[in-house]
């Protein structure tokens, strides 16, 4: 899939803005803060009804304006659609071809992207909690379905909790917990099972990945961490006896401590490089082509579920990449993927890719076209 034009209206420091994109690579250039980033986010929050910068959707809104609204043009292999989305105080609507959709997990999904990001680093060494957020926003573009589950998972678990505060504090009749912990668990079961299946999807593309970029020296295993159960996968009958068992044993406790102390809201996964934790033990650069063999799967995986492969956004990620693991990305791309990168300068980026891409200079809040091409930029001598 591919998108062809993106048009901004007060969406952070844009003002209004219409772009066409090319099919294959597409490179933003520019200094520091003048919008790079934020065009970038712009497309994802299109895709996915979330920024991966932030949760306050308030703050992609220009300042002063009431309401950011990004529209984009997609073409599919069945055919070509509009979607749009308006970030107001009031909230967030999406449509698809112009029809309003009620729920965003009828609206995520239309557009696959896969965002790559220095911070992605994090993916591999930050809390938990990053990597939950990773694997719900990822599972949730190939199977909406997740989304709908995930929320109504987590509806439960508040309430969940605020009756086990009200308990633990004043007592009372325990029916209705019990009633609250068997649709949790009913919930749990299909969250755990679909992240399993992610998990071992990704890893399977994962592992040949890792292997090349690491020339061969590196095995990297994924492993699903959660206090109920090991990495192999059990039937849901299998799994809601643990649950059940597990949230009976520790009825009391919960009572005590006023809070639901598990279920798939607590649960992890964990990277192997090796048979080592790659997360405490991992270098710089083993944790950072952990994160980039992760993204670079995430293609493949969307391509295998959705049958198209999903455009590629890369903010700032070349610099950061050796000469070889910069190859290997941008060999990757060339091959199949549209791409949207970002970069303050191409000097000294010589990859065919990177050579025949459509040029964006941002400046301001707002991007000239440039029709002089690279070589011209970088002052490369031509023999024609
Ligand atoms: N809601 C908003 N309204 C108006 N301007 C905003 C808003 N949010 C952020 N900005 C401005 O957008 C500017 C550009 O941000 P962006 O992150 O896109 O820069 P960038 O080109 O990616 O820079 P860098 O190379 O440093 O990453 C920021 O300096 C900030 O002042
Ligand atoms: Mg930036």
């Amino acid at each position: 899939m591919r998108l062809d034009s993106v048009r901004l209206s007060h969406y952070r420091n844009y003002e209004s803005l219409e772009l066409s994109f090319s099919e294959k690579t597409n490179v933003l250039i520019g200094e520091n803060a003048q919008g790079k980033t934020n065009l970038l986010e712009a497309i994802y929050v299109l895709a996915l009804a979330k920024s991966h910068r932030t949760t306050h959707d308030k703050e992609l809104i220009q300042w002063d304006a009431e309401a950011a609204r990004v529209e984009g043009r997609v073409h599919k292999r069945r055919g070509d659609h509009s979607q749009e989305i308006t970030i107001s105080s009031r909230g967030k609507k999406a449509k698809l071809n112009h029809l309003e959709q009620r729920r965003l997990s009828d609206y995520v999904g239309a557009l696959n992207i896969v965002l790559f990001a220095p911070e992605d680093l994090h993916i591999v060494k930050g809390s938990p909690q990053i990597r939950r957020r990773f694997l719900d926003m990822e599972i949730g573009q190939v199977s909406p379905v997740y989304l709908h589950e995930l929320s109504q998972y987590l509806k439960v678990l508040k309430q969940r909790n605020a009756l086990l505060k009200q308990l633990s504090m004043k007592g009372g009749d325990e029916t209705f917990l019990d009633v609250l912990t068997e649709q949790m668990i009913t919930l749990a079961v299909k969250i755990v099972q679909r992240r399993h299946h992610f998990i071992a999807q990704l890893e399977k593309w994962a592992r040949p990945i890792h292997e090349g970029i690491s020339r061969g020296q590196e095995k990297l295993v994924l492993i699903y961490r959660s206090d109920t159960f090991s990495n192999d996968l059990l039937d849901v009958e299998g799994m809601t006896a643990s649950y059940t068992q597990k949230f009976g044993k520790i009825k009391e406790n919960e009572i005590r401590r006023g809070v639901t102390l598990f279920g798939p809201h607590r649960d992890d996964f964990e990277m192997e490089v090796n048979g080592r934790n790659v997360q405490t033990y991992g270098s710089q650069g083993q944790q950072r082509t952990a994160a980039l063999s992760l993204k670079l799967a995430e293609i493949e995986l969307i391509h295998e579920e959705v049958g198209e492969y999903p455009l590629l956004l890369l903010d700032d990620v070349l610099s950061e990449l050796d000469d070889h693991r910069q190859t290997h990305l941008l060999d990757t791309m060339q091959q199949k993927v549209q791409t949207i990168l970002t970069t303050t300068s191409v000097d000294g980026i010589a990859h065919e890719t990177i050579k025949q891409a459509k040029l964006f200079h941002v400046k301001q809040g707002a991007v000239i076209l440039e029709e002089t091409s690279y070589k011209e930029i970088v002052g490369e001598k031509t023999d024609e």
